[in-house]
């Protein structure tokens, strides 16, 4: 069996690639690692928390006494873990500082110890490159983070390469366009969109509407970590993106006509400070390993949009009954709905 720790694995990208995982490697034995922050959630794994292939441990990826015996054990780890939300960090910035780079040190600092380690995925972002007025950006490109989420992210990326250059840690980086899919915490664009208006609740899009992201389907994202871990070679970086540049407004548009509700939903607000226009990633790299993305934009996003509304089950309670959510939505929008 094959030791594999997944970490963050009840959020959102982490519990689909545990569910991937499980499914598609019947000799993989996973650990998940999760602190369990508002965005991690037990209800995530729900399907899985009783495999025989798959052990929760509730714990802190800063904590080196829960953490490094994991990562000395681990043949593979998958590192997810991290505050993810630009918004967030925009309100507080600490928590991303000591999670998204302090825990990635105490992990590398682990791998160092772990002698059986085969793959170390650092899980960084497109955001690392920041905004990109035209042209997609190649992994050799100037890193230029512009907002506290994507600076930490941007630490932790350099931080597990230089790992692999002065201990030979076998770290690859990866870093992928924006995720959308099933079980993704309904702060972010597209389930806040999508949950919003099915209660007719109005959609508060940023600035101008005009920024564009490319989105890729969580299952793309997993296929192409899975293959990483394969055939990625260490000390490489590589850019994981969906092909799908869509300008938010033309998005918006999209959800609300695929719930069939009316454009006056969309409510425009004040501008995110420090916005990044537009993020695009070359996949060429990713591409010449045999990957591309199988998952169209215009299904996935229907299905996305169809396992929200089947499954209200998952984020009602989030957004009636959490009262950190409330406060959140609060704070960064000025209302409570
Ligand atoms: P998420 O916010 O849904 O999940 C993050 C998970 O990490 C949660 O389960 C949380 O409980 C856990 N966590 C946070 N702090 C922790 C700590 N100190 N110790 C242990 N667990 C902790 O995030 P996501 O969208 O699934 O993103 C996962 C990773 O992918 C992140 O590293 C993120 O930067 C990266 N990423 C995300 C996207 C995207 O579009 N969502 C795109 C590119 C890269
Ligand atoms: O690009 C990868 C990144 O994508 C990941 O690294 C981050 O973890 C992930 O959160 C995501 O960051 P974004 O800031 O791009 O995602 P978000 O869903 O917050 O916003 C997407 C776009 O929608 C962005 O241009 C801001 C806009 N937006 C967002 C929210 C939450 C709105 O217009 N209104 C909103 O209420």
């Amino acid at each position: 069996m094959v030791d594999v720790l997944v970490t963050g694995g009840a959020g959102f990208i982490g519990s689909n690639f545990v569910r991937y995982a499980l499914a598609t490697h019947a000799d993989w034995r996973i650990t998940t690692l999760d602190k369990l922050t508002y965005a991690g959630r037990r209800e995530n794994l729900h399907d899985v928390m009783d495999n025989p292939r798959h052990a929760f441990v509730h714990g802190d990826i800063g904590d080196a006494a829960v953490s490094g015996p994991l990562v000395e054990k681990a043949a593979i780890v998958v590192h997810f873990a991290a505050e993810t939300h630009v918004d967030r960090s925009i309100l507080a910035a600490g928590e991303f500082i000591r999670t998204d780079v302090e825990g990635t040190f105490v992990l590398l600092e682990a791998a160092r110890r772990a002698a059986g380690l085969t793959r170390f995925v650092q899980i960084s972002t497109d955001e690392v490159y920041g905004s990109v007025a035209s042209g997609a950006s190649r992994e050799t490109d100037e890193l230029k983070p512009r907002n506290p989420y994507s600076a930490s992210k941007a630490g932790a990326d350099r931080l597990a390469y230089s790992y692999w250059a002065t201990y030979d840690v076998p770290v690859i980086v990866t870093r992928a366009s924006n995720n959308y899919g099933p079980y993704q915490f309904p702060e972010k664009v597209i389930p806040l969109f999508v949950t919003n208006a099915i209660d007719d609740i109005p959609v508060p899009l940023y600035g101008d509407g005009r920024n564009v992201r490319d989105w890729l389907h969580v299952d793309d994202h997993c296929r192409a970590i899975d293959l990483l871990i394969e055939q990625g070679t260490s000390g490489e970086v590589y850019n994981i993106g969906g092909g799908n540049d869509v300008m938010n407004v033309d998005l918006t548009h999209r959800i609300l006509d695929g719930l069939r509700k009316p454009a006056s939903l969309i409510k425009p607000v004040a501008d995110r400070p420090g916005h990044d226009r537009r993020y695009c990633v070359d996949t060429t790299k990713l591409r010449g390993l045999g990957w591309q993305p199988q998952v169209p934009f215009e299904d996935g996003l229907r299905d996305t949009i169809e396992w929200y509304r089947r499954n209200e089950w998952w984020w009602r309670p989030i957004k009636e009954n959490d009262p950190a959510f409330k406060a959140y939505y609060q704070a960064q929008y000025g209302r409570t709905t």
